[in-house]
């Protein structure tokens, strides 16, 4: 039997298995809801995005790592929306060690604090409640799988921002499938807002076409993802 970051794989898992939970959060309207369904979803959560070829928690981290040019040894990192941990995960591996983590849903919370992973973990409803960590604390802060319609507002982007110290990085992920394309395009007007504002610049974006599998029954095979990296400004840091 395989092994997740987080305890033993169910063998009775199937892709049909996932397509229904993940077309069941669907159904799921406002945050609370959405929160709440992943505590459901945690315990099989790895073992699902597996079966899923979900690559976006290593791909978002190779990123980072082909462009962070500081010392991984004492560089600290905020895993926004960290689940499980499986981004800190692939960064630990890549050389870094101080994680500190946020996520509204509680089981995912005691899963990723099982991995003994991350310094820090709290509980924090994003675009709802303010990311619970210090101005310009961190120098690399990411959130992976968690900025899409229905899930994590726009507006926490300027707190990403804000929670990165100045020279640090913030990368960011999105699907680009349908019915996320709208939510895509606002993420990157705010992006480029950001960056004519001078907050920050623009690091790397890179489109993906086989991001994960595909779960709507229009569209077979893969459906496509981004990654965004910008680098926080150095002239603005004192007035975000
Ligand atoms: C698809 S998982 C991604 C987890 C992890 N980053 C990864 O890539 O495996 C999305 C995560 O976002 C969290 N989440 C979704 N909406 C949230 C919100 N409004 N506030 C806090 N966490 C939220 C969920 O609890 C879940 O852990």
């Amino acid at each position: 039997m395989s092994q997740t970051t987080t305890g033993m794989a169910n063998p009775s898992r199937t892709f049909s298995n996932v397509k229904n939970v993940i077309l069941s959060a669907h159904k799921n309207t406002g945050a609370h809801d959405k929160v709440s369904f992943y505590d459901t979803w945690a315990e099989n959560y790895e073992q699902d995005v597996e079966l899923l070829d979900y690559r976006a928690p290593f791909l978002a981290a190779e990123c980072v790592n082909s462009f962070f040019s500081g010392d991984r040894e004492k560089a600290t990192v905020l895993d926004v929306a960290c689940g499980t941990g499986l981004v800190s995960s692939h960064l630990k591996k890549m050389g870094f060690h101080h994680f500190a983590g946020v996520d509204g849903s509680m089981r995912m919370l005691e899963l990723a604090k099982k991995t003994g992973l991350y310094q820090q973990l709290t509980q924090c409803l994003l675009g709802h409640d303010p990311i619970p960590v210090e101005v310009a604390s961190f120098d690399i802060v990411i959130i992976v799988g968690a900025l899409s319609i229905g899930q994590v507002p726009l507006t926490v982007i300027s707190e990403l921002c804000e929670a990165t110290k100045p020279g640090g990085y913030v990368c960011m992920t999105t699907r680009g499938n349908a019915d996320n394309r709208e939510y895509k395009a606002e993420l990157e007007q705010i992006n480029k807002a950001l960056e004519e504002e001078e907050k920050w610049s623009r690091v790397t974006v890179v489109e993906v076409e086989e991001w994960e599998k595909s779960v709507s029954e229009q569209d077979s095979g893969y459906i496509p993802g981004a990654i965004y990296l910008y680098q926080k400004s150095l002239k603005h840091s004192q007035l975000l």
